[in-house]
């Protein structure tokens, strides 16, 4: 059952025009299509029989040309519908029953709070109808959606709609056509009683487009911030990209129950709520930051991914990787360009990195695959996007716009490769990029090894470099890649040095990005008069990892001097996880280096300095990061030596904290600007530093700041802050007063779930019993798994990593109990014991065993299968 690249042949027969007619009922709905196919002119395969996947359909019947096939003449095998014998050219109708109201994979067509929706990516439409489901295959659809005109007012499809009117008995219809060809993954319908939002926004080129919202009606007041996301989008991709939308309509859908945050359904997006609605009393400023790259990425998709779109499965970072750089650099424009790449590298650092150390590691473009939804990894995406922004580095901006606006002209309607990518990178550049691709093909986190050496004599640094990447499953012994490394040298006031890669070079930059091709590089600056401090890797260039034996004093260099604002983060990210590291396992009394106290206290007390970077400075490297560079890891260890230096931090910085939280308050009318997002950011960071140790100033605030509160940031700093405090009682005062006020909101609700999920103070074992058996706990809906399941297992490590092996069981059993209902979300919920290999002996032998109990269960979804296998092999 495992699908390989190296099997792709061109589609046997191609689709030009699919004709789709909907009757939605409340127990069922039929589907009628009616597909224009012909033989595939570049297929070597000849007159072979038409075969169309299928996946939980009721066939009722198959015509050929208008003429009804007897049962002989086709074979229904249920994933497979084979017609032995047709035409070169044909007519193909076929009329399927499916039942919506019972689909809880949520893949193909369901209802959810009572709206119909759905969700093809990526190989959903099969479960709506018999089709070629894969993306090679474009064709121009027309949709008409036939539903009871009191309970569905709105029908929605993709593109525009052309016709509409009553029918018997209560019901209407609505036929939408779409101009352009698309494969069947980005095929939508919507059918709802929902309120419409509208705006307009006039593209580049003078059109008029209509943008539309549509939510249920509880939902309307949620609106605004996406549209306006939306409209910056259209008008940054025109000015950076040179991208136009195309359609005359552009409408999104939010919906409660959808497995991932956003789907860029031609002209028709569809959202899950809480990746789109917003208002300042429900959402979080990194809720309200979320959805403007969110709404971004899937408006952008309609060019990267939509216009271009990928031939095959493998292919799919040529979208994701692409649509993650372009989202990144609009969300950079919109916002801080340092604390956004602060924001892709931690994510990189902490969650990427461990995914390509763990069993599920693959390239960026996989070979094989058992189940793609296990797919859309943050390999694909975010190390995706990484790829691509190194070829912008090597390339420089300009040349990388050449380079991108070939690829949208050369396949524009196209179904196309990674490699027809990073082909007309190298058209528009003239540069070779062979070596480069290497990044496609081979999985795993480069190491680079850096050491250095300075001749006082010759006045020469010289930068050694030596890389290597580390065997992942299926693959050993890797070639080298091609990476650029940027760099700088300062002395010892702080000054950057000019980089003199020659004796004799004038005008030497203080910045070079370095191209490393080989196992091993040997650098020489010249022209310096003492030995300096490097600067390495900065905006984090490449995906890789950076070894140099920095000493501390370095660090503090570093944090006070480094001209660059990202590398001056990594470098206190540095200096506390040595701090941290040095303390796992030592007795509680061993001193924290009072160095890291002072380099605090200059960072919270100086307020010329960009708050928003501080803020981002003072956040100490979480468990998840200390567990992904722990080999062995023991979390409860991990999280004492980390509690151990945030408690310590905080009784020394104790008075700095409270000034900072007080010059920090307040900031007029509520705005999600950087200057607002970090003074809020930074004092609610105070308040819970001032929890973590008793403070009884500290609890006064968190109590007044979480009754007076008017933004959800505010309150859920508070929040948070006392529950993972041990004023019990208040605890669990707020959280009651907390439902009492948001349990109609959904979203906020979920908020609420993880707060105290992901606590490792509330979040007790017995205590996720309790959130699963809340009234507001529902197994169908995924943000809810998420909210309990996902944050206890994602976030509360030392809940979760408990020395008797409880934490592992209660997974084991939540996921058994999930793969009945949805199969994909079941498998992301597992990946926290598949990487079983990452523990400490005691911990990994239970986890193991909890593994293997999924692993028996019977019945189990492909999507577990793969994940639970290929954590079990040896
Ligand atoms: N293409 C969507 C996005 O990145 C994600 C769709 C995911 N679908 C899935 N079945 N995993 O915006
Ligand atoms: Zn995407």
């Amino acid at each position: 059952q495992t699908i390989y690249l190296s099997e792709y042949r061109v589609p046997a027969y191609l689709v030009d025009t699919v004709d789709l007619r909907f009757e939605l009922f409340e127990d069922g709905a039929r589907v009628h299509s009616t597909l224009a196919i012909r033989r595939n002119p570049e297929s070597e395969e000849g007159a072979v029989p038409l075969e169309l996947d299928g996946d939980s359909l009721v066939l009722e019947s198959v015509a050929l040309n208008g003429q009804d096939l007897a049962a002989g003449e086709f074979e229904d095998r249920g994933d497979k519908l084979i017609v032995a014998s047709v035409p070169e050219k044909f007519e193909l109708s076929v009329v399927t029953w499916i039942e919506p109201q019972n689909n809880t994979r949520l893949e193909g067509l369901y209802k959810s709070s009572g709206m119909f929706c759905t969700q093809c990516e990526a190989e959903g439409f099969r479960c709506i109808t018999f089709f070629p489901d894969r993306p090679d295959v474009m064709a121009r659809y027309k949709t008409r959606v036939e539903a009871d005109k009191s309970a569905y007012p709105v029908l929605l499809s993709n593109g525009n709609p052309i016709e509409s009117g009553d029918l018997d008995d209560g019901r209407h219809f609505v036929t939408w056509e779409d101009p352009f060809p698309k494969p069947c993954y980005l095929f939508a319908l919507v059918a709802g009683d929902l309120v419409e939002k509208r705006d307009t926004f006039t593209t580049c080129s003078g059109r008029d487009i209509d943008l539309r919202m549509y939510v249920e009606p509880r939902n309307a007041e949620k609106c605004d911030h996406a549209m306006d996301s939306l409209k910056r989008s259209m008008r940054w991709d025109e000015d950076v990209y040179g991208r136009e939308y195309d359609l005359d309509i552009f409408m999104i859908v939010a919906v409660d129950d959808f497995n991932m945050g956003a789907m860029e359904n031609k002209g028709l997006n569809i959202f899950n709520s809480s990746c789109v609605l917003a208002s300042k009393e429900t959402a979080t400023d990194a809720a309200f930051q979320r959805i403007e790259a969110i709404v971004a990425h899937e408006y952008f998709h309609n060019w990267s991914g939509n216009r271009v779109t990928c031939r095959d499965w493998f292919q799919l970072s040529l979208k994701e990787g692409f649509t993650v750089l372009r989202d990144s650099q609009f969300s950079a424009d919109m916002g801080s360009d340092t604390v956004k790449r602060i924001e892709d590298a931690t994510l990189m650092r902490t969650a990427q990195f461990a995914e390509d150390a763990g069993p599920m590691s693959h390239p960026i473009r996989p070979s094989s695959y058992i189940e793609i939804s296990n797919f859309y990894t943050l390999t694909i995406y975010e190390k995706g996007a990484e790829v691509v922004r190194m070829i912008r580095t090597l390339l420089g901006p300009e040349l990388f716009r050449k380079g991108s606006d070939l690829y949208f002209e050369r396949h524009d309607g196209q179904a196309v490769t990674t490699d027809d990518f990073v082909k007309a990178m190298e058209d528009a550049s003239g540069r070779d990029l062979s070596q480069f691709r290497l990044w496609y093909e081979q999985a795993g986190t480069p190491v680079l090894e850096v050491t250095d050496q300075f001749d006082q004599g010759q006045g020469v640094y010289r930068l050694t470099i030596r890389q290597s990447i580390p065997d992942t499953p299926g693959q050993a012994d890797k070639k080298p890649q091609h990476i650029p490394f940027a760099l700088g040298l300062l002395d010892e006031h702080g000054k950057a040095l000019p980089l003199r890669l020659s004796v004799d070079e004038q005008d030497a930059p203080t910045e070079r990005v370095l191209e490393l091709t080989d196992a091993e590089h040997v650098f020489e600056f010249h022209g310096l008069t003492e030995k300096p401090v490097p600067s390495l890797l900065r905006h984090f260039s490449a995906p890789v990892r950076v070894h140099y034996p920095w000493t501390r004093e370095q660090l503090l260099f570093l944090i006070s001097h480094d001209p660059d604002g990202f590398n001056r983060w990594d470098a206190g990210q540095r200096l506390a996880v040595d701090i941290i590291q040095s303390l796992v396992g030592q007795p509680k009394d061993t001193p924290v280096d009072p160095r890291l106290v002072t380099a605090y206290r200059h960072l919270i007390s100086d307020s010329a300095l960009d708050q928003a970077l501080v803020d981002k400075m003072l956040q100490l490297p979480s468990e998840a990061y200390l567990v992904e560079l722990a080999s062995d890891a023991d979390v409860p260890a991990i999280h004492a030596a980390r509690e151990r230096v945030l408690k310590h931090l905080a009784i020394a910085l104790r008075d700095d904290l409270v000034a900072c939280y007080r010059r920090n308050a307040g900031d007029g009318d509520y705005a999600v600007t950087p200057e607002q997002v970090a003074r809020r950011s930074l004092r609610n960071t105070a308040l819970a530093w001032l929890l973590m140790i008793n403070d009884e100033e500290g609890r006064e605030l968190a109590l007044r700041q979480f009754r007076e509160a008017d933004n959800m940031t505010d309150r859920m700093g508070a929040l948070r802050a006392l529950v993972n405090s041990e004023y019990e009682a208040d605890r669990d005062q707020v959280l009651g007063d907390f439902y009492q006020r948001f349990q109609a909101d959904p979203q906020v609700v979920e908020q609420w779930f993880s707060v105290q999920a992901a606590s490792s103070v509330a979040g007790r074992l017995g205590k996720i019993h309790d959130l699963l058996a809340h009234d507001a706990f529902d197994w169908r809906n995924p943000n809810k798994v998420r909210s309990v399941v996902g944050a206890f297992a994602g976030q509360n490590l030392s809940g979760f990593h408990a020395e008797d092996g409880s934490g592992y069981e209660f997974l084991a059993d939540q996921v058994c109990r999930l793969d009945d209902i949805n199969p994909q979300i079941a498998a992301r919920l597992v990946t926290p014991l598949a990487r079983w290999r990452k523990f400490a002996p005691a911990y990994r032998g239970k986890m193991k065993a909890a593994l293997e109990t999924v692993r028996d269960k019977s019945g189990l979804s492909k999507d577990v299968y793969e994940v639970v296998h290929k954590s079990l092999v040896d």
